[in-house]
């Protein structure tokens, strides 16, 4: 290797330049964060959003970096996933990366106890994988390569195998992953990231929304191990289970130091932009050409405490 940067190392292993990935939720949040990373190391990338003024915002403010395009989709239906494929392909033709950043919160209780909660956090967060990952298969495999086979990801959650823990964290000890103000969608106060109502204490099963959620993202990484068995060796599958992450400007993962679940963490610190850089240049280049149904920890550690 000649330098600092992975991407300079002269083999272009870890390379995603004149590659095209298409990040949904990538307007705002964590997937905003993967389109840049994407964007800044030579991607081509269509990011997707529910509002046409937002997706354009973002890929407006990203393509002063490379190459962006906005998409505007609605995830939450069968239907919305079709539409929003069958428009990629229209225009990009062949698909080397897909993140599914797309999620969503059910609204505080009462409103998100019922089966509406739940159909929410399921149709997003869970079935819009499945949908829009067969609906792109088409694309993806036309861009896979000999031993390079095309990438999905998934985003899942470092909590996942851990039920006291997952309740504690969605009950808004993160405090500063997400800004819910931004989510027109979303009842919940800026800078709770999710789950309970404000002031609810951390550990308690306070409410059903993070019921909805915490199974939502469990069936991910299962989901992600089902496709990875299913779509190779054309396609591979993987999943990044994040912890806590400063997803919102000014992206500064000392911040939230505070938080119970940071204070927790070997490294002590949320995620920032460069963490989610460094994983997801990897598991969209050849270095990741043999890796497929893993689902990747990238908590500072929380994984590793239990
Ligand atoms: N942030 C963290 O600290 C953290 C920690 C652990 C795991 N995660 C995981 O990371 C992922 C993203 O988290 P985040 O913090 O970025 O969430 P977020 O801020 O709530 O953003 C949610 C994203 O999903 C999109 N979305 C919501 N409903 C949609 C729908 N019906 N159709 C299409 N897109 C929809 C939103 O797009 P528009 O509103 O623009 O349409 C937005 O980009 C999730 O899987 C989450 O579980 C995050």
């Amino acid at each position: 290797m000649t330098g600092s940067d992975p991407t300079q190392d002269g083999t272009g292993l870890f390379s995603v330049r004149g590659r095209t990935a298409l990040v949904t939720g990538g307007a705002r949040g964590i997937g905003a964060l993967i389109a840049q990373a994407l964007v800044e190391a030579g991607a081509t990338v269509y990011l997707t959003s529910r509002d046409a003024a937002a997706a354009e915002k973002t890929a407006a403010r990203l393509s002063l970096l490379g190459e962006c395009f906005p998409l505007t989709a609605d995830l939450a239906t069968e239907g919305g996933c079709r539409g929003l494929a069958e428009e990629f392909t229209g225009r990009a033709g062949r698909l080397h990366l897909l993140v599914h950043g797309a999620r969503t919160l059910p609204p505080a209780p009462p409103a998100g106890s019922g089966d509406a909660g739940w159909d929410r956090a399921l149709g997003v967060n869970l079935k819009a994988v499945f949908h829009l990952t067969r609906f792109l298969r088409p694309a993806l495999e036309a861009a896979a390569g000999l031993g390079d086979p095309a990438r999905v990801v998934t985003i899942g959650h470092t909590t996942e195998h851990t039920t006291e823990d997952t309740i504690a964290d969605l009950d808004g000890s993160y405090g500063v992953a997400s800004d819910p103000a931004s989510d027109p969608a979303s009842d919940l106060p800026s800078g709770v990231s999710s789950g309970a109502p404000p002031g609810a204490p951390p550990g308690v099963p306070s409410d059903e929304t993070s019921y909805a959620h915490a199974a939502s993202t469990a069936a991910v990484h299962h989901l992600t191990r089902q496709l990875a068995v299913r779509l190779g060796p054309r396609i591979a599958v993987n999943a990044v289970a994040l912890g806590p992450f400063a997803s919102y400007p000014p992206f500064a993962p000392e911040l939230p130091l505070a938080s119970d679940t940071v204070g927790r963490s070997p490294l002590r610190r949320a995620g920032g932009l460069d963490d989610l850089a460094g994983v997801i240049r990897f598991l969209g280049s050849r270095a990741s050409a043999y890796l497929t149904g893993a689902v990747i920890p990238l908590d500072g550690g929380l994984a590793a405490t239990r």
